[in-house]
């Protein structure tokens, strides 16, 4: 028998034992139809992971229970916005579609006063606020919030659920989409599951990986990859009170969930399902490459963690439509495609551009850029890429080595020339950043600092060099404005819009100091707020550049909202026959062009104009300095760090 007629008998005999008479006439309606749809592919994912255990069938009753559930608690306004959704469901790839993730307590403190930041969000033009993990928490070190005691709760510190739904509310009001974090991967020892495991309850210690020795742990810790060697080695903490080793792949209270068993499941399901009903238009799918453990493997990336992303999928198609899903798989660019699909994660990352316009901004040279863009750049139709310079993390340099390989660039070597460059350990760096996660057996390490200190301002603004200061905006404005014009949603990270500096203050915080991570978790006050938005003026040359960045990064934004090539358009990666410059076409079904032309030296970069024939016209605009440019035949110049933008006229 097929898994379709299978999943069809199941389904009948499911909904013949679901009482469903607790849901209004319509959304009875509208489940059954939406299980009819979706439950044969929920069916045969939920059967591919768990169908060889005897009570396989018994947790699939049961999450269908929990999904008629959620949608019960659905609010109509959000049923409403489903509707909606259903009908554009392209809505990411608009061109007004503009990112920012900030911390609550960075930027509010607390959720009620983000009420008052709206105008600033809409100043720049943010129709997407990624707000960070804002749940209940361990106090002291909860890894920035990503250690989550309880999803229905909000760190009292910061609101409540209520505050944070009447947010979300007033946000849409504003069309601006709020976006949460799922993490999935673990919760933190301080959890219910947590600590009834601790309690040595049987039931919830089958929720994590717990192991009485180190027999098991030892074999899986051969191909394991250590995330956190700062704090920790390898991948297991032995818990003093039931004595046993637990799975922990990030910190020590950061206890990863099992997913081998359909308990876990269908609990997370419930706890997404919750986020989803606050109103979330997406949620951040953190550390997803890590959900599946397999002997013998890296427990990265694995088929199975696929899968079951795929049925989390269908049970927010069956729920919550309108609510899509971003990876944050922060892996080898080829694992990092393997989880966009509309099936699965309709928005990722793109650490690999991110990481490599770092190199670029390095070496001068776009060769490494160019290639992998070529090889990685395209994805569905029907998804998007989150394109970004900086996040509340480090940089890690996830570029493929086979490509590097091929241009004669040895990646080992080349990613200690990138750590070393970017801690300000090179001579002649223009960068301020700080080590992170150093790995004592291997040497790897990754980067951390905020976007002005990794452009050179710090740096400039010490030594009041204005020539290095002006350097450092530029190269600021020369990546955002890539992430700005490439396709997918731009994502900024709030506080580099103003351009703060690095705060090393979390050195004297006995919470945070082992975590380099804080240095680019900076606060933006109310000053800079006040400044950014022209109601004060500044005062001294670091508000100077600051406001310089906060203008120019708004006024690239507001470019790229007023034309439609920036939307819903395809992405080209050129040859420029220069190879300090970067290029790429974007192209319309209306027949529309876009040619970006970025040069990343400090120097004056000549292109011929044949790369303008991509454009099929006889001139073009520079969307960025409205001047025209004509195709004749002396060579196109491009000023230090200079980005062009030019639409076929
Ligand atoms: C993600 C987060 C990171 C966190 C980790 C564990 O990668 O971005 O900040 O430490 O997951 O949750
Ligand atoms: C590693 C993980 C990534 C995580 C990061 C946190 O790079 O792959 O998921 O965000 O560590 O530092």
């Amino acid at each position: 028998m097929s898994y379709a007629a299978d999943s069809g008998v199941c389904l009948d005999r499911i909904l013949a034992s679901t009482d469903l008479s607790g849901l209004s006439k319509k959304d009875a309606t509208t489940f059954t139809r939406r299980l009819k749809e979706h439950f044969p592919r929920l069916f045969d994912k939920y059967t591919y992971v768990y169908g060889h255990q005897y009570d396989c069938y018994f947790h699939l009753q049961k999450l269908v229970e929990i999904l008629r559930d959620g949608l019960k608690s659905r609010k109509p306004a959000l049923k409403k916005l489903d509707n909606e959704r259903l009908k554009n469901p392209l809505w990411y790839r608009d061109e007004q579609q503009v990112g920012m993730a900030c911390y609550v307590d960075l930027m509010g403190p607390t959720l009620n006063d983000l009420h008052d930041k709206i105008p600033y969000f809409k100043s720049l033009g943010v129709t997407y606020v990624h707000l960070m993990p804002l749940y209940d928490a361990p106090k002291g070190d909860s890894d920035g919030g990503y250690a989550v005691s309880d999803y229905r709760k909000v760190n009292p510190t910061l609101g409540t659920v209520k505050d944070l739904e009447k947010l979300a509310s007033a946000l849409q009001k504003e069309g601006i989409n709020l976006i949460l974090d799922f993490v999935f991967n673990h919760t933190s020892d301080e959890h219910a599951w947590a600590k009834a495991a601790l309690a040595g309850e049987k039931q919830f210690q089958d929720y994590y990986y717990l192991f009485d020795d180190r027999t098991i742990p030892d074999q899986y810790e051969h191909t394991l990859r250590e995330i956190f060697p700062q704090v920790r080695r390898g991948s297991f903490t032995f818990n003093e009170q039931i004595e046993k080793w637990v799975w922990t792949t990030f910190n020590s209270f950061q206890w990863d969930l099992n997913y081998s068993n359909p308990a876990v499941f269908n609990a997370i399901t419930s706890e997404m399902l919750f986020l989803a009903n606050i109103g979330s238009a997406a949620l951040r799918l953190d550390a997803l490459a890590f959900i599946w453990k397999e002997l013998g493997t890296n427990c990265e990336n694995q088929e199975k963690a696929h899968v079951l992303i795929q049925a989390f999928n269908c049970c927010l198609q069956i729920v919550a439509p309108a609510v899509v899903f971003k990876s944050e798989a922060i892996v080898h660019p080829d694992e990092v495609l393997k989880y966009i699909d509309k099936d699965e994660c309709q928005l990722s990352y793109n650490p690999l551009l991110m990481a490599l316009l770092w190199n670029s901004l390095a070496t001068r040279k776009t060769r490494l850029l160019t290639r992998s863009m070529k090889k990685s750049f395209s994805i569905s139709e029907n998804c998007t890429w989150v394109n970004y310079v900086r996040c509340h993390d480090d940089i890690g340099w996830t570029f493929d080595d086979a490509v590097a390989n091929e241009l004669g660039i040895n990646a080992f070597d080349h990613r200690h020339f990138l750590n070393q460059f970017y801690t300000g350990r090179f001579e002649g760096s223009f960068a301020n950043g700080v080590p992170f996660a150093e790995n004592p057996s291997n040497g790897d390490c990754r980067v951390c600092g905020s976007l002005a200190s990794l452009c050179g301002l710090e740096g400039a603004l010490k030594s009041n060099d204005s020539k290095g200061i002006d350097d450092a905006v530029k190269r600021m404005m020369l990546l955002y404005g890539i992430t700005f014009s490439i396709g997918g949603i731009p994502l900024l990270y709030s506080s580099d819009e103003v351009g703060k500096l690095n705060d090393y203050s979390y050195r004297f915080d006995d919470t945070k100091k082992h975590d380099d991570r804080w240095v680019n978790r900076i606060a933006v006050t109310r000053a800079d707020t006040e400044l950014a938005l022209g109601n004060t003026s500044p005062a001294n040359p670091t508000e100077t550049a600051s406001l310089r960045v906060f203008n120019g990064l708004r006024k690239m934004i507001a470019i790229r909202k007023q034309n439609a090539i920036f939307g819903q358009s395809s992405t080209q990666i050129l040859d420029a026959d220069n190879h300090h410059c970067f290029a790429f076409l974007r192209e319309n079904t209306q027949g529309h062009k876009l040619l970006v032309i970025c040069n990343f030296s400090e120097h004056v970069q000549t292109i011929q104009r044949s790369l303008l024939a991509t454009l099929k016209g006889a001139s073009s605009r520079d969307l960025l300095t409205d001047e025209t440019v004509e195709m004749n035949a002396s060579p196109l110049l491009l000023e230090p760090f200079q980005q062009m933008w030019l639409l076929a006229d």
